[in-house]
């Protein structure tokens, strides 16, 4: 009798490479089957609600801000946990179709026109949550790509840390590489834990994690802002933002608007 043998255990690294995309591939499609079977526009659904199972971040009756909400995955969920009573405003610069409970408005988050906007709509003082799964254009050059990334959760810090309450929490993703650790750094004084996270729903993009951060300290003085201080600190750096060495580019079908001018 003939046995066959079957070569699952790759040769070279060329070989390897290709399992692990393949790999890749099929647990991004199995997140994403899942998905559409359960409703949810988005496989990033599934890290908010994995992000939740284990940090508890959004509680009934919260209000909650999505920023970079687009296709609205995040939304879906977030609706479900703050219930009836609780609120769910989303900003993205592309429109997404309408989420029952919550009001996803279109626009640039880093102008002062949206962030209006954003205010007007909350419609309380302060929000309970801030969730941001924001991601920037993918120009192919990692360097470029991380570094508009970090700087727009700096951004996003700096608008939504006034008005988060006292105790509130605060999720956003953050593509690792360099100047996280100083952006953490800055945001760490705002909050009583910040911890980083990796679902298991983004463990195929190795670059993507989430920064938890919970229990709003509010920072007070005039040297609270998050994006002066960051840019300043990397400046300090020879060469400023760097990419890391041994990160991978973070790829994304996500398309994403800069404003050309700088924020007053
Ligand atoms: C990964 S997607 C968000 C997916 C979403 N969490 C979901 O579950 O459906 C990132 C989003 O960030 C948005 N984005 C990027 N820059 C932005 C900006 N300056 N203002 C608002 N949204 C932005 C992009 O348009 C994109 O839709």
């Amino acid at each position: 009798m003939h046995e066959v043998i079957i070569k699952i255990i790759p040769d070279s690294i060329e070989e390897r490479g290709l399992v692990d995309r393949w790999v890749q591939d099929h647990q991004r499609d199995a997140w994403r089957k899942q998905a559409k079977s359960s409703g949810y526009r988005a496989r990033s659904a599934f890290k908010l609600k994995q992000i939740q199972d284990r940090h508890k971040i959004i509680k009934v009756d919260d209000s909650v801000l999505d920023v970079g909400c687009h296709p609205g995955g995040w939304s879906q969920v977030a609706v479900e946990l703050v219930g009836e009573n609780g609120k769910v405003v989303g900003i993205d610069l592309q429109a997404c179709v309408p989420v029952e409970g919550a009001n996803l408005l279109v626009g640039d988050i880093t102008e002062k026109s949206s962030q209006d906007r954003v205010l007007d709509s909350i419609d309380t003082e302060v929000i309970d949550v801030v969730i941001s799964d924001i991601s920037p254009n993918i120009t192919g050059k990692w360097d470029i790509d991380q570094a508009v990334s970090l700087m727009l959760v700096a951004e996003v810090f700096d608008f939504a840390l006034p008005i988060l309450k006292y105790g509130g929490h605060f999720v956003t993703k953050l593509f690792q590489g360099s100047g996280v650790e100083e952006l953490i750094a800055l945001v760490k004084p705002h909050f009583q834990t910040i911890k980083r996270f990796s679902p298991m729903a983004s463990r195929n993009s190795s670059s993507e994690v989430y920064l938890i951060c919970k229990f709003h300290t509010p920072k007070r003085g005039p040297d609270w802002m998050i994006t002066p201080a960051f840019e300043k600190s990397l400046e300090h750096r020879e060469g400023g933002l760097k990419p890391a060495d041994d990160i991978e580019p973070a790829k994304s079908t996500f398309t994403v608007r800069r404003k050309s001018t700088p924020k007053e």
